[in-house]
């Protein structure tokens, strides 16, 4: 078997004498580095029927399109689709999901505040988190207001600074569109409420298929050869450093945890955001975190070292160094999944019926 030696050098300041302390830690074989991964509480995406499982188990804890069965089938997901990139569901009929979470750009926008309605910058000015995988969040939203897409999908509809669309408005657009109130039709029978409620569900139907299994995925789930041995140690650094203390489970982030636990973000003043009522925030996923710069809540940092080195120093309380920082971004590559096909989906025309856009 090949060990792979690492060497960590740490300097102890003794009085007057500097001390050079070297030790040295072996990576694990591949197969011990999986159980280790494992029990640090790292999982893969569930795939095939598993993944049905889990969509399912969702849409019962959660309630999305309750009162509808069966839920997901490919109408629905193919409308909340549309939905997803239809700009007249703001008010000012320019902006969609899609322009903030733009699937196209690993789900995000690329700029620090997400910008919206009449080119306002978020309030707080938060950064658009990624919606892919998002269906593997605990809760939404950097301080978890929302505990479900469904739920999730109201607040920027209405939100001013983002579509600006008060229900009422958003529900006329749609139900005004002739070929759309067929689509919910043919989405959930004849019956079908057209409300508020279910336009946010079916986006969130939509949204729940957005995940990207990559090969860090095919690593835990036994092939040992997806990972390269610089990946393999990078992860091994990641596990070591107690980066899976927060960012662990399947999204690797996704749950309430303290923020600034030893030491002060760098950028705290700016958007004033202070996490939940407890100062929790959401540990935002680190799947394709390659492709989501600018990072943290306030987008101030685009370089992805810079940014673990801000994390040990702000949640760990440990200094880390160069090397380590750039072998922790060598794993982040293989975190990079395989990005659901999105056909740009052709929207139904307007009515005569259709409320006119207004800034
Ligand atoms: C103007 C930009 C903008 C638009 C438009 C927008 N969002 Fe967002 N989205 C954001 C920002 C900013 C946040 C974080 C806000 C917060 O935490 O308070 C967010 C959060 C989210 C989250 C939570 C993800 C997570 O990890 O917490 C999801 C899911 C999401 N948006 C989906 C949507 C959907 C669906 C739509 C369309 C109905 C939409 N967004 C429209 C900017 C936008
Ligand atoms: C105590 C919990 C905790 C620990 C430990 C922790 N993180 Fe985080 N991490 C968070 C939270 C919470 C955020 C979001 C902070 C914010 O933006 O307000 C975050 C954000 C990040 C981001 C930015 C993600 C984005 O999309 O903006 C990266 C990258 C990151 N962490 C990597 C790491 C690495 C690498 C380690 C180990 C050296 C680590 N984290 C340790 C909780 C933690």
């Amino acid at each position: 078997m090949i060990h792979v030696t690492r060497i960590t050098i740490g300097i102890a300041v003794v009085g007057a004498f500097a001390l050079a302390v070297a030790t040295t830690t072996t990576l694990p074989s591949p197969n011990d580095l999986i159980t280790k991964a494992k029990d640090s509480g790292l999982e893969s995406i569930p795939a095939g029927k598993a993944l049905t499982q889990y969509q399912q188990q969702k849409l019962k804890e959660t309630g999305i399109a309750s009162g509808y069965s069966p839920l997901l089938t490919k109408e629905q997901i193919e409308l909340g689709k549309k939905l997803y990139f239809d700009p007249r569901l703001s008010s000012s009929n320019l902006i969609s999901c899609n322009t903030c979470h733009n699937l196209g750009l690993a789900g995000t926008d690329v700029v620090p505040a997400a910008i919206g309605h009449k080119w306002a910058a978020n309030t707080q000015n938060l950064n658009s988190p990624t919606v892919l995988n998002s269906v593997f969040n605990d809760v939404q939203f950097w301080d978890g207001r929302a505990h479900h897409l469904g739920d999730q999908a109201q607040g920027p509809i209405e939100n001013p600074v983002e579509m600006s669309a008060p229900s009422k408005l958003a529900v006329e657009k749609i139900v005004s569109i002739p070929e759309y109130t067929q689509e919910f039709k043919k989405a959930y029978g004849e019956k079908v409420k057209i409300d508020f409620k279910l336009i946010a569900d079916t986006i969130a139907l939509y949204e729940m298929t957005l995940v990207t299994p990559s090969r860090y995925d095919k690593f835990l789930n036994g092939d040992t050869k997806a990972l390269t041995k610089a990946e393999q140690d990078g992860l091994d650094t990641f596990i070591e450093k107690g980066c899976t203390s927060c960012h662990a489970g399947i999204n690797l982030g996704g749950s309430m945890q303290a923020f600034s636990v030893v030491d002060t973000y760098k950028f705290e003043k700016i958007g004033g955001f202070k996490g939940d009522k407890d100062g929790l925030v959401k540990t935002p996923t680190l799947r394709n975190i390659m492709q989501t710069a600018p990072y943290f809540h306030n987008g101030q940092y685009w370089e992805i070292t810079d940014a673990i080195k801000e994390m040990g120093r702000i949640q760990l309380g440990i200094t880390i160094t160069d090397k380590e920082a750039q072998s922790i971004a060598t794993f982040f590559k293989s975190l990079d999944g395989q990005m659901p096909s999105v056909t740009y989906p052709l929207l139904p025309p307007v009515s005569s019926k259709t409320p006119k856009p207004t800034f």
